[in-house]
């Protein structure tokens, strides 16, 4: 399919903030020598002058002066013609155009329509599952990839949990995974378009649940011992320190691949405990006090307006309308440690306790506009070159249903997200 586009990939929303690395990180493997195939490209967005600028700084900080004349196609989300025609130039759309439950679901559907895979940088579960209640069958008959969360929310989780999986011989049944952020001198932000998604995220939690019940799901079985039970704060002896639940959409992304892994290739699920690590006891309070006036303050109209409009004030600047300066990106870094238990190849999973431990991590650089470029575009172009090993049937899809017998992990490793094993059982 597709093979006539013009372009491979399509960045849109190449103007906006993580969109412009995400063009960098495109010229980037474009121009690496071991593609198989010429990559072909170019970018979307509602404002040409905009996207000339975007392409004018990226051919500076790389110093690819072609760059400038990379081909821009104008495009808005309110126009649905001005969307399919983008969609029939190219074969896969890197979205870029957020917080997705505005904005995301008319690009899938033109997506969808005209025949166009499509990734995305989501970490709304709301939007992920609501599009793949709406158009999972539609994209299944069109023979169409559209693969949400292919950022930091969630490929690192995502993948990180079938790379576990893959290290153990014999069964892995639950796993807990704690994040773990680290800055240099000058600390680490996040640009307010993340903002805008999480306080949009939180206010609407009711309607997330009465989503889920539509598909109707069974619970997932319990294989092997129940994941243990955490609470809102508790000590991690094995972390040496405070964690708390991880409020990304990694749990439900991991969850959605573990049941299309169970319920089309009959694969053992795995349980997912997801974590971040915040510190000692003081951080943990500043970070209660924090939540709690998050939270109250999503609850009505005029909050979300407030904390919209102040993103600095309100996140104590680690959410600003600059985003990172190019020091704090240099200076930050992400890993995830996963610990996982299971039983040996020889056990039944269903009887006694669990028998093996395994730990592994994956790390990279900056998460929001480095490692998430990164993975957004290794995404895209396994879409592009590993068509033979996605699923049978187009659909839409988590990371880790759609890339499971792909060599995503292994293009990662590659491009600066690693992912390695601490320790397992020696056989
Ligand atoms: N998964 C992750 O870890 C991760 C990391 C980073 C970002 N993200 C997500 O990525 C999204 C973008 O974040 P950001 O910080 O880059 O936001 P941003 O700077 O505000 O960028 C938004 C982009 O959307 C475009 N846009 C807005 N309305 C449009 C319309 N009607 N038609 C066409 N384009 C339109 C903007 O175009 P103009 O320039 O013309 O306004 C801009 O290019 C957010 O949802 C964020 O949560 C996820």
């Amino acid at each position: 399919m597709a093979a006539d586009r013009a372009y491979d990939l399509i960045v849109f929303g190449a103007s906006g903030f993580t969109g412009q690395f995400v063009v960098e990180e495109v010229a980037r493997v474009a121009a690496e020598a071991d593609a198989p195939r010429p990559l072909t490209w170019a970018v979307a967005g509602r404002s040409l002058s905009k996207l000339e600028e975007v392409l004018e700084r990226a051919a500076s900080a790389l110093g690819i002066p072609e760059l400038k004349s990379k081909e821009s196609i104008i495009c808005d989300v309110n126009d649905p013609l001005s969307l399919a025609e983008m969609c029939k130039q190219g074969s896969v759309i890197l979205n870029c155009v957020g917080p997705y439950r505005f904005f995301g679901e008319p690009v899938v559907k033109a997506c969808v329509e005209n025949g166009t895979h499509c990734v995305d940088i989501s970490g709304e579960p709301q939007y992920l599952e609501g599009m793949q209640l709406k158009y999972d069958s539609q994209a299944a008959e069109k023979g169409v990839y559209v693969v949400g969360s292919c950022g930091f929310d969630s490929i690192p989780a995502d993948m990180g949990i079938l790379y576990t999986r893959n290290q153990l011989k014999g069964t892995l049944t639950a796993v807990e995974g704690f994040l773990l952020v680290q800055t240099g001198p000058e600390g680490a932000s996040f640009h307010d378009g993340t903002w805008q998604s999480a306080v949009h995220g939180m206010s609407d939690q009711d309607n997330l649940r009465k989503l889920r019940r539509q598909f109707g799901h069974k619970p997932l079985p319990v294989i092997g011992a129940k994941l243990r039970r955490r609470g809102s704060v508790f000590h991690s002896n094995t972390m040496n320190q405070y964690a708390i639940p991880f409020m990304g959409s990694d749990a439900s992304v991991v969850k959605r691949t573990q049941r299309y892994l169970y319920e089309n290739l009959q694969e053992s699920p795995v349980q997912y405990g997801a974590y971040a690590t915040v510190g000692g006891i003081g951080s943990v309070i500043l970070l209660m006090v924090a939540g709690f006036f998050f939270w109250c303050f999503t609850q009505c109209r005029w909050g979300r307006k407030l904390l919209i409009q102040y993103p600095e004030f309100f996140s104590a600047g680690y959410f600003t309308k600059q985003g990172p300066t190019k020091n704090q990106m240099a200076g930050t870094s992400f890993s995830f440690m996963f610990f996982g238990e299971g039983y040996r190849e020889d056990q039944d999973p269903q009887q006694g306790k669990p028998s093996v431990k395994i730990c592994t991590q994956v790390k990279g650089p900056e998460p929001g506009y480095v490692a998430t470029p990164i993975a957004m575009v290794q995404a895209a172009v396994t879409i592009l070159w590993e068509p033979k090993s996605l699923p049978n049937r187009g659909g839409v899809y988590s990371p880790g249903a759609a890339f499971s017998r792909t060599t995503l992990t292994e293009r990662l490793n590659k491009h600066g997200i690693e992912f390695t094993v601490i320790s397992k059982p020696e056989r």
